[in-house]
C-alpha cells in the first residue's frame, strides 16, 4: 500500500492575516488515511505549523538552499527548516527551474541537503508543451528524475515523493487527462525501479500537479499510479482543498 498524499503549494501568496485564517480553516481538513501537507511561504511556516498543532497535517517549505550554512544572504537551509519542525520541502518545481535557472544538478544538491537534514523531499518533474509536442516527454522526465534518484543513496528512498507536474498544466486551467497523467506516472514508476528496484518503485508515492481541483481530483486519484496531488491555486481556498483531500 502506498501513502496517499495531498500537498498544498501556496507559492508566493497570502499575507500574515490571510495565512493565519487559511491555516485555521484547514484544521478540520484532515481525512483518515491521507497525509496532508501545507507548504506556505517561508515566513509563515512557523505560524502555520502552530495553527495546525494537534492535527496530523504537516508543513512543508517550497524551497531550500543547496548549502549547509554560511554567507548566503537571503537563503534558508534545510537544517533551519528541520530545526523548526518542518517535515517536507518541495524541490525542482518548474517555476524554480524556469524563473530561477535551477538545473537538475542544483535540484540534486538541494535534495541531498534536505534529505541529510531529515526532511522529506517532494521532487517535481514535468515537461513543457513544446517538449511534449516534440515527443520528448519521456526523455525530459527521465533526465529530471534519474539525475536526482541515481545520485541519491537508496537509504533515503523512503523520504522521497515524486510529483509529476506537466508545465503546460500548471496554473493554466488545462489539466492532463487521466490517461496522460497515468501514462506519465507509470513511466516515472519504471524510472524509480531503474534507480532503486521494483519493490521501492511500488512504494514511492507519485503525486499529480497541474490545475488539479475539486472537480477533477477524484478521476485523477482513481488512476493506478496516481497517489495524490500537489495543489497550487486550489490549495488557497480551504473548501476546495478540503474537497480534494476527500476525493480519494
Ligand atoms: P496549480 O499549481 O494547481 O495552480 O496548477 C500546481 C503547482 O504548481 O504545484
Amino acid at each position: 500500500m502506498r501513502r496517499k498524499i495531498v500537498a498544498g503549494n501556496w507559492k508566493m501568496n497570502t499575507n500574515y492575516e490571510e495565512a493565519s485564517r487559511l491555516a485555521e480553516s484547514l484544521r478540520s481538513a484532515a481525512a483518515d488515511g491521507v497525509q496532508v501537507i501545507v507548504c506556505p511561504p517561508f515566513l509563515w511556516l512557523s505560524l502555520v505549523k502552530n495553527k495546525l498543532e494537534n492535527t496530523n497535517i504537516e508543513t512543508g517549505a517550497q524551497n531550500c538552499s543547496d548549502h549547509v550554512k554560511g554567507a548566503f544572504t537571503g537563503e534558508v537551509s534545510a537544517e533551519m527548516l528541520a530545526s523548526a519542525g518542518i517535515g517536507y520541502v518541495i524541490l525542482g518545481h518548474s517555476e524554480r527551474r524556469s524563473m530561477f535557472g535551477e538545473t537538475d544538478q542544483l535540484v540534486l544538491q538541494k535534495s541531498l541537503q534536505a534529505l541529510q537534514a531529515g526532511l522529506q523531499v517532494i521532487l517535481c518533474v514535468g515537461e513543457t508543451l513544446e517538449e511534449r509536442q516534440a515527443g520528448k516527454l519521456h526523455e525530459v522526465i527521465a533526465h529530471q528524475t534519474l539525475h536526482v534518484l541515481k545520485n541519491t543513496p537508496e537509504s533515503y528512498a523512503n523520504s522521497i515523493i515524486l510529483a509529476y507536474e506537466p508545465v503546460w498544466a500548471i496554473g493554466t486551467g488545462l489539466t492532463a487527462t487521466p490517461e496522460q497523467a497515468q501514462e506519465a506516472h507509470a513511466f516515472i514508476r519504471t524510472l524509480i525501479a531503474e534507480a532503486y528496484g521494483k519493490e521501492t518503485s511500488e512504494t514511492m508515492p507519485i503525486l499529480y500537479g497541474g490545475s488539479c481541483n475539486a472537480t477533477n481530483a477524484k478521476t485523477l486519484f482513481s488512476c493506478n499510479d496516481i497517489d495524490g496531488g500537489l495543489i497550487g491555486g486550489a490549495s488557497l481556498k480551504a473548501e476546495d482543498f478540503n474537497a480534494i483531500i476527500h476525493s480519494f
